[in-house]
């Protein structure tokens, strides 16, 4: 711990800090450009000059390239020092442009900052400006090159940090250019990043671009609902329509970034056809009396055939907030459910997947990039939660063994080990890993336990040998899946399957017992998925039914209404059969369009809410701007209509949790009178945790079971007969495309491109179809057609197909769909 002076203060930090970190923690700011704490120094821009007067280093010098060093004593306002940050302003401004009323970077350029608080106002320079072309990068990232100041950030993140090759310094000298080989849209995942970094404005939002100025905007502290891990995020807004998603700091999760499809899949909550008005038998009514019908509704089908044959919906993309609410009127009125996940698989994986994660056990993405082993089961990372995939990279970085047993084509911006298995032996290759990683069993690999694991893969046995020693090396494992394969848990006898997290679970036991431990990281499917095991775990056990079961129940006549709250499981066939379906949502999705009752509900920014993490951690999304139709959308699109006296379009949705204590007091019960009350009622260990005011990192709550908590170890296989065929279906994830709230936005339906399915070299050549081919895939009793891409180290047997809304069986793309038949189309060819 150096102990040193900095203005006349003294400080002592940890070893390894450098002196522009040293200072920050006396609330003193070195100005700097090419620094960020999030990327190695560089030391390119010479702006956080300070004085050293004693120490170990002697006069002028880089603050963010040295360390601090006991005895230092060091003067950020030395005359010498402030002159010498004046000329460096001074020689970055002779080639900026003075472009600033029209560079989206004004009101938070760090150039612009500096150059103010730099007091360099006067310009000497009268000669031409050093000029560049620049380049098409694709949607999401504007290029102008004439404002860089030669950080080098950009590239740094791009290379380094996010394992980018097509965007890097090109040329040399005073002409070095930002930028591309050629044209053409970013390939990493992780590109938005560069928008935040950049210090003046570059490399800018194109999606917001000449919306708002910063100062205009609202801005509120957020939380991704794109996928699991729960980013944080910073959401602006103008004019009653989200522009711009940003990334927060929050040191466990997701550190300083955000990956693309979190931040430019804002798109569905501004939606031109988004539904704004309560409908009633496809006409469009008040809400009081749209929730009065929906009441009288469900209330005769219950009196007529029994609560129970009510069912309440729900997904994972709904807050805890509106769980509650649903689970609490569910269980005041007698009805069935609520069903939040799409199958029995599905429910039963990640109620498993929350009880395996005990607190020594769970992991954040801060603990994935400290490992030195990660090992991905089932999991394809960059489609599925693509933040862990850069969290993965740092720990590659740093060493780490980076596994993924997955049956799909995994492409991950770092070195990996891809074990491409059926889904029927990832359980055996997590044996194989396991067995590995035990030092003891080194001497029987070749011999005994690949063979016996996994005869089918001869060519993955010297792979797995080489990574052997690693593996028993290891000390700080991480044992990552995902929820996405079918077939995965079977062989625990007729009719009942072992989840793949208990499977995990067991295996971390193993692992933790000769090293420092073993930490646990499902990916899960949804953005509040964990929030919703949790409140299935506390509501009805492992009674809780799934999408699934209600559809059995609708086509079995149990079921006669359905109140869906924001969820879209069904593609319609089903709904006909029902008396009554409500449903309550802010996108115009298939179940929307065929309610009888339609009650419009608030977007996350609109309302905010309660999310809980895939490491059960609960963080607060504030809401960012009022509802209402955005200004765009109103009157001419430039501006609204010039009236003073009329009520604002669009403002009628409200929080789905407040409409649901509305239909709650309508139908005669009690009403909780707080957001959190169905929450505090179902999990009462939850009742006092202040929602608003969560620590700034979130709070991490935990599920690991009590003992005699009423779930097996084994689970009541789902049926999937009836869906037959030789090829085991693996859905694919996508950056973008397959998730569903992105998936609405116009914008990210352009990025997504091609839609394709994938098929092994051997399975394609067996089937005599081609790259590109269009192949028929029958999937739970009806053809999907869909172009092929054939992959030469996909295993035989397995078809992946991308989840996309309406590709899937009746029950909506989920693990239940277990096999499918697949043939040439006469004549296919694209
Ligand atoms: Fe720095 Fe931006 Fe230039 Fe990159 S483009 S070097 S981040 S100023
Ligand atoms: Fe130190 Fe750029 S911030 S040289």
């Amino acid at each position: 711990m150096p102990d040193l002076i900095i203005d006349k203060r003294p400080v002592s930090v940890p070893e390894g800090t450098s002196v522009i970190e040293a200072a920050e923690r006396l609330g003193i700011m070195i100005p700097r450009f090419c620094w960020h704490k999030a990327l190695k120094v560089a030391g390119a821009c010479r702006m956080c000059a300070v004085m050293f007067l004693e120490g170990p280093v002697k006069g002028l010098d880089m603050s963010c390239s040295v360390l601090a060093a006991a005895g230092m004593v060091v003067s950020t306002d030395h005359p010498e020092a402030v002159d010498f940050r004046r000329h460096i302003i001074e020689w970055l401004m002779v080639n900026h442009p003075h472009d600033c009323p029209v560079c989206d970077e004004g009101g938070h350029c760090l150039l612009q900052d500096e150059t103010i608080s730099g007091n360099h106002c006067l310009r000497r320079y009268a000669g031409r400006k050093r000029t560049y072309q620049d380049q098409y990068l694709g949607p999401f990232v504007q290029h102008e090159m004439n404002r860089c100041i030669h950080c080098y950030r950009c590239s740094r993140f791009y290379q380094e940090v996010a394992g980018g090759r097509d965007f890097g310094p090109l040329q040399i000298a005073n002409r070095v250019y930002f930028g591309r080989y050629e044209d053409g849209r970013l390939e990493s995942a992780f590109s938005g990043n560069m928008v935040d970094l950049c210090p003046t404005g570059v490399l800018t939002d194109k999606t917001a671009r000449f919306k708002a100025r910063r100062w205009d905007l609202e801005r509120a502290p957020s939380v991704c609902p794109h996928c699991s891990l729960g980013c944080n995020t910073t959401v602006a807004a103008r004019y009653r329509e989200v522009l711009r998603v940003e990334a927060r700091l929050n040191e466990a999760v997701n550190g300083y970034f955000l990956c693309d499809r979190g931040r430019f899949s804002h798109g569905f909550s501004s939606l031109p056809g988004r539904p704004r008005r309560a409908c009633a038998d496809g006409k469009e009514t008040t809400m009081p009396q749209a929730l009065a019908q929906a009441a009288e509704r469900l209330r005769v089908v219950a009196a007529r055939h029994g609560p129970q044959a009510v069912a309440c919906l729900s997904s994972c993309r709904a807050t805890l907030e509106t769980l509650g609410a649903l689970a609490g009127l569910a269980d005041a009125a007698g009805w069935t459910g609520p069903a939040v996940f799409s199958g029995v698989r599905e429910a039963g994986e990640t109620i498993h997947s929350v009880r395996a994660l005990s607190p020594e056990r769970v992991c954040s993405l801060a603990e994935v990039q400290r490992a030195d082993a990660v090992l991905c089961l089932g999991l394809d990372p960059l489609g599925e939660a693509p933040m862990l995939a850069l969290a993965m990279r740092q720990a590659a970085l740093d060493g780490a063994l980076v596994l993924v047993a997955d049956p799909r084509p995994v492409a991950l911006p770092l070195p990996f080990v891809h074990l491409p298995v059926h889904p029927r032996d990832l359980s055996a290759c997590l044996e194989a890993l396991t067995a590995l990683a035990t030092p003891v069993q080194a001497a029987a690999l070749a011999a005994e336990i690949l063979p016996r694991l996994l005869p089918g893969y001869p060519g993955l046995w010297p792979v797995l040998e080489k990574t052997a020693p690693a593996l028993a090396a290891c000390r700080r494992p991480v044992l990552a899946w995902g929820q996405a394969m079918p077939g995965v848990g079977t062989g625990a006898g007729p009719g009942s399957w072992t989840p793949l997290a208990g499977r995990i679970s067991k295996a971390a036991d193993i692992l933790a017992a000769s090293r420092d431990g073993c930490k646990l990281l499902p990916v899960l499917p949804g953005p509040n998925a964990f929030g919703a095991a949790l409140l299935a775990r506390a509501s009805s056990g492992e009674g809780q039914p799934s999408h699934a079961d209600v559809l059995a129940g609708i086509r079995q006549g149990r079921i006669k209404a359905v109140l869906a709250v924001e969820c879209d499981p069904f593609d319609g066939a089903a709904l006909s059969e029902l008396e009554t379906l409500v449903v309550l949502d802010c996108l115009p999705s298939r179940t929307a369009e065929r309610a009888d009752v339609f009650l419009p509900a608030t977007t996350l920014f609109e309302s905010g809410g309660t999310l809980a993490n895939n490491e059960g951690r609960l963080q607060y999304a504030s809401p960012v701007h009022a509802c209402g139709l955005p200004v765009s959308q109103d009157g001419a699109g430039g501006h609204p209509p010039r009236a003073f006296d009329r009520a604002l379009p669009g403002t009628e949705p409200r929080p789905a949790w407040a409409i649901l204590e509305e239909l709650r007091e309508t139908l005669g019960f009690p009403a909780y009178g707080h957001p959190w009350g169905g929450v505090a009622t179902a999990v009462p260990a939850l009742a006092h945790l202040p929602r608003e005011s969560y620590p700034f990192d979130g709070m991490r709550v935990s599920a690991a079971p009590a003992s005699g908590d009423g779930f097996p170890d084994q689970l009541q296989k789902p049926d999937t007969s009836g869906r037959g065929g030789d090829y085991a279906v693996v859905w694919g994830e996508a950056l973008f495309g397959t998730e569903e709230l992105g998936s609405y936005s116009e914008l990210v339906r352009q990025a997504a491109g091609e839609t394709f399915a994938c098929l092994g070299a051997e399975d394609a050549k067996g089937l005599g179809i081609a790259e590109k081919e269009i192949v028929v895939v029958t999937l739970g009793g009806r053809d999907v057609e869909v172009a092929v891409r054939i992959f030469p180290n996909m295993p035989a047997g397995v078809i992946v197909l991308p989840r996309l809304r309406g590709l899937a069986g009746p029950s909506g793309p989920g693990p239940e769909c277990g096999t499918a038949a697949v043939r040439r189309k006469a004549g296919g060819a694209v």
